[in-house]
This record gives C-alpha cells, structure tokens and sequence, in this order.
C-alpha cells in the first residue's frame, strides 16, 4: 500500500511540475533557439512513421510524362521555391527564417517514395510550416508536382532555368 502510495504521490508530483512549467512562460517558444537532441528524436521518429503509415495503400500514376513534369514545375517554381530553394535559387526569407528549416529537396526528394512526396504535399505537416496544398489543389496537380520533384536531384541550376525559359514561352503562346 504504502508503495502504491509514493508512486501516486510522484505521478502528482510531476503533473504539478509540468502544469506549472506550461504555465510559467519559460519555455522559450522563439525559432531560433532548436530543440534539444531528445525532443528532436522523438519529433522525426513520430513525422517519419506518421508519413510512412499514413502513405502505404497510395500508387502513383505514370510520371514520366514530360508536359506533366513542366505543369509540376509551374507549380513548384510558383509555390515552393521561396521555402525550399532550386537549383540555383537560395530560399527566400520566410524559407530561411523556418524551424524547422524547409529541407533541399534538391537533395532529400531522392530518398523519399512518390507515394510520401505526394502524402507530404497533399496534407502537410503539422507545426512545421509545411502547408496542406491539398486543400487547393486537385490530386492530378500534386502527382505533377511530385513528377517534377523526382527530377529534382540532380539537376543542374542551367536545366531548371531551362524550365523558366520553357515554361515562360509556354505561357506567352
Ligand atoms: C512556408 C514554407 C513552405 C512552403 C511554401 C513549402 N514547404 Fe515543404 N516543407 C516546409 C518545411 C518547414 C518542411 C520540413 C518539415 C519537417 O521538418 O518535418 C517541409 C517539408 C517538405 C517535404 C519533406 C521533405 C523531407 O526531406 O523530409 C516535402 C516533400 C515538401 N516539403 C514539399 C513541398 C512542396 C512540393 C511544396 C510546394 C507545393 C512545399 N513543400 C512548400 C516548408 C514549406
């Protein structure tokens, strides 16, 4: 009984502790003090396996069609660029001033399944600053943003802006 009793007594403990710490103002919520390695361990293995779990069961469609891959950089070049960068283009000052940081797709989009680049794209992630474009766009638009994603890595900066130049023509027909 009496060690029922000290185990109850720290669980109230601790609440307490915790409530007066969410309460007080301490904890400095500013961007630009990181988390500690402990908390940052435990946010990417829940993102990782959130995005893992929740993209099994989505095929993408064919994405190797080139006038899909252009449509997926209109949108990228439009709507991503400033957070995430391109090839040759550093991320704009929302993107740089992020926590956390937008990563390079440039670099990451390689190592990750079209299934979660298009989970990732559609719904967003929760307090990071990742936006749910899903909620503006149809599913056809995603996969072409996920196209081009997977062109990403790889590219040199004189190929993206053979994008620009390309599309720009497009738009001017
Ligand atoms: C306002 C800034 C912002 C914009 C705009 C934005 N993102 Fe992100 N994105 C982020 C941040 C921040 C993360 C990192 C989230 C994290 O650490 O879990 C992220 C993560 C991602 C990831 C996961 C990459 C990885 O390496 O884990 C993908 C894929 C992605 N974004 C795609 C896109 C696409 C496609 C667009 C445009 C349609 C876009 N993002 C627009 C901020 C942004």
């Amino acid at each position: 009984m009496k060690y029922i009793l000290r185990i109850v007594f720290v669980v109230v403990a601790l609440l307490i502790i915790f409530i007066v710490f969410l309460y007080s103002g301490i904890y400095n919520i500013s961007a630009m003090v990181p988390h500690n390695k402990i908390t940052l361990k435990v946010i990417h293995t829940l993102t990782d396996n959130s995005i893992e779990h929740h993209a099994k069961g989505i095929t993408a469609p064919n994405l190797s069609d080139s006038s899909l891959i252009k449509t997926g950089f209109s949108h990228y070049n439009e709507m991503c660029v400033g957070c995430h960068g391109a090839p040759g283009i550093s991320r704009d000052e929302t993107g740089l001033g992020l926590y956390p940081k937008p990563p390079d797709l440039s670099k990451s989009a390689k190592e990750i399944p079209a299934s979660e680049l298009f989970w990732i794209t559609k719904n967003g992630i929760k307090m990071t600053g990742m936006p749910a474009f899903g909620k503006t766009h149809k599913d056809d638009k995603i996969w072409a943003i996920v196209a081009f994603m997977e062109k990403l890595p790889g590219m040199t900066n004189e190929q993206y802006k053979a994008y620009v130049k390309t599309v720009k023509e497009m738009d001017e027909d």
